[in-house]
């Protein structure tokens, strides 16, 4: 166990803990996202697929209990790094040259992953913590978007997650040392794609149920 334990404690090895846990995040935005798409099956889709969910019981508990701390260390290890980070450099460039293939995404991984935080706050405050009697997950979803605030909101914070995840996605495999040169477009590409698929997905239903629906 004690290789584990110095894996995790290098500076590689935290850099392996974000990504192993950036990418299990990713697993459950795409799974997320499915869910949400029955949405546009209208009401009654949307709220078998929530009790579906809810019908999982013991199940669903462990997988929240796994992504809470997963959270945990995702953060945690994500502010270490920002301070060794900041540590390193106590000077701050005075002209912010985009150079070693810095990229709005790379440069606003804590500032973007900080927003993410407070909008998931936000979010399981809405949707989540909320009384569930005498209404329906559909009903309380409309009821938000149908306030317009609340659709820029989403729509802002999709944007945010959008250019986290796709830099994220493409850091994990910097990390696992897949950047070979011949590679590296298609990751590269696969990240861009990856990043619109959750943006656009996302972004796209509060305009839907605020405009269409
Ligand atoms: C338009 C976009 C989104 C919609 C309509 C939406 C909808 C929902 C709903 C209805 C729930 C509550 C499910 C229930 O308790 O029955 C939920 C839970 C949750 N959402 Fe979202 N969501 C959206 C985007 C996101 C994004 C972008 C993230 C992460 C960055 C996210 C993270 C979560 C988490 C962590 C939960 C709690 C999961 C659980 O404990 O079961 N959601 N969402």
């Amino acid at each position: 166990m004690n290789w584990l334990t110095d894996t995790f404690a290098t500076s590689i090895g935290k850099k392996l803990m974000m990504a192993i846990t950036g990418s299990c995040f990713c697993c459950f935005l795409l799974g997320h996202l499915a869910g949400n798409l029955t949405i546009y099956g209208g009401k009654d889709s949307f709220n078998a697929y929530a009790e579906h969910l809810h019908s999982l019981g013991l199940l669903i508990n462990i997988a929240e209990t796994g992504l809470l701390i997963f959270a945990a260390v995702h953060i945690l290890t994500g502010l270490y790094l920002f301070y060794q980070n900041l540590k390193a450099r106590p000077v701050r460039y005075i002209v912010n040259k985009r150079a070693g293939g810095r990229t709005i995404g790379s440069s606003t991984m804590p500032y973007t992953g900080f927003i993410i935080l407070a909008f998931v706050i936000f979010h399981l405050n809405n949707f989540h913590f909320v009384d569930k009697t005498n209404t329906t997950i559909s009903q309380i979803v409309s009821s938000a978007f149908s306030n317009p605030v609340y659709t820029a909101i989403y729509i802002i914070a999709m944007i945010v997650v959008a250019i986290h995840v796709s830099h994220g996605f493409w850091s994990a495999f910097q990390t696992i040392g897949a950047n070979h040169v011949k590679y590296m477009p298609f990751i590269m590409m696969l990240s861009i794609l990856f990043g619109l698929v959750i943006g656009i997905g996302f972004g796209f239903i509060p305009v839907y149920i605020l405009l269409i629906a």
